[in-house]
């Protein structure tokens, strides 16, 4: 599913983006996320935000 229409980002390369240190502005500027529209700005930020606490909450197990 895509998470940005304009751009053309699914969920899936969203997801691949986030790495555990990654700050939510740069994965959207490094995928351009939200440079049109901005639709899909506040969900985006959302999933990375649940991303890194995931990814990181298992880097320290
Ligand atoms: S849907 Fe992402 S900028 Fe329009």
């Amino acid at each position: 599913m895509y998470i940005c229409v304009c751009k053309g980002i699914t969920e899936e390369q969203l997801e691949k983006a986030i790495k555990p240190e990654s700050k939510p502005s740069d994965v959207l500027k490094d995928l351009g996320v939200g440079d049109s529209c901005g639709i899909c700005l506040l969900d985006a930020i959302e999933r990375i935000s649940k991303s890194n606490q995931t990814k990181v909450s298992k880097s320290k197990k």
